[in-house]
């Protein structure tokens, strides 16, 4: 076997947020596999807080339906978990290169208010992804489970990655939680924390042109002793 830590290293690099995707579904084997393997991730108490549900074919076409719907029809959003507001100093700036970057790739101008809302609203058609996985927490969930949950997310988007799946985790799919939950027919008491949209790559997507950075080590770590 390759060295672990360079093929972790490989494979931490090539996640990346997608946000164009090919029509063609993903085998039923590898989705069970990666699912599987995203379920080894650890939690608190070992108590694995997450819980699951994909939507493909007509559910999903369904779904991205009723959230674009919500989407623009909506004043304003109902998550059940409230929204940052807004970013400030150094995570400002981090936002804003991000989103610059995104705007760069796909030739949206800055000031062009509706190719940005157009943008925006791609999210909810979950970047034409065919699957999208949305996750719930039970109704007691604190900030710990969210916690295991983030966990829970990048094992699923490295195990994709590994497969050569493409991903995007989505705040913005956990927007209209009570439209998501309508649609699946779930329990109104779950908690949606977020949404992953999933499936294979359209390379030629302009959107997926871009690539983001990280700060420094230094600027967000201290090690002491
Ligand atoms: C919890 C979470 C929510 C996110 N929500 C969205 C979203 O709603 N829409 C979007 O386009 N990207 C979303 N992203 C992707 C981030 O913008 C992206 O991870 C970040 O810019 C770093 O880029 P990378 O994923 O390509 O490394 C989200 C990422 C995370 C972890």
């Amino acid at each position: 076997m390759a060295d672990m830590g360079e093929m972790l290293a490989a494979l931490l690099a090539r996640r990346r947020s997608v946000r164009g995707f090919a029509a063609d579904e993903v085998p039923a084997a590898q989705m069970e596999r990666i699912f599987s393997h995203a379920r080894l991730s650890p939690s608190n108490c070992n108590v694995q807080p997450w819980i699951v549900h994909v939507v493909s074919g007509g559910k999903a076409a369904e779904m991205r339906q009723a959230l674009e719907r919500a989407a623009t029809e909506r004043a304003e959003a109902r998550p059940d978990f409230p929204l940052t507001q807004a970013y400030s100093g150094p995570y400002r700036s981090r936002q804003v290169d991000a989103a610059k970057a995104l705007f760069a790739a796909t030739g949206v101008e800055r000031e062009d208010r509706q190719a940005r809302y157009a943008s925006f609203i791609r999210n909810f058609r979950f970047f034409d992804a065919p699957h999208a996985a949305f996750i719930f927490l039970p109704p007691w969930a604190g900030w710990r489970e969210a916690a295991d949950v983030g966990m829970y997310a990048q094992a699923l988007m490295l195990s994709m990655a590994a497969e050569g799946l493409a991903s995007c985790a989505q705040a913005t799919l956990s927007h209209h939680a009570d439209v998501v939950k309508h649609v699946l027919g779930i329990d109104e008491e779950l908690g949606l924390l977020l949404g992953i949209a999933f499936g294979f790559e359209d390379r030629d997507h302009p959107a997926n042109r871009t690539r983001t950075t990280r700060a420094p080590l230094a600027e967000n770590h201290v090690f002491h002793r």
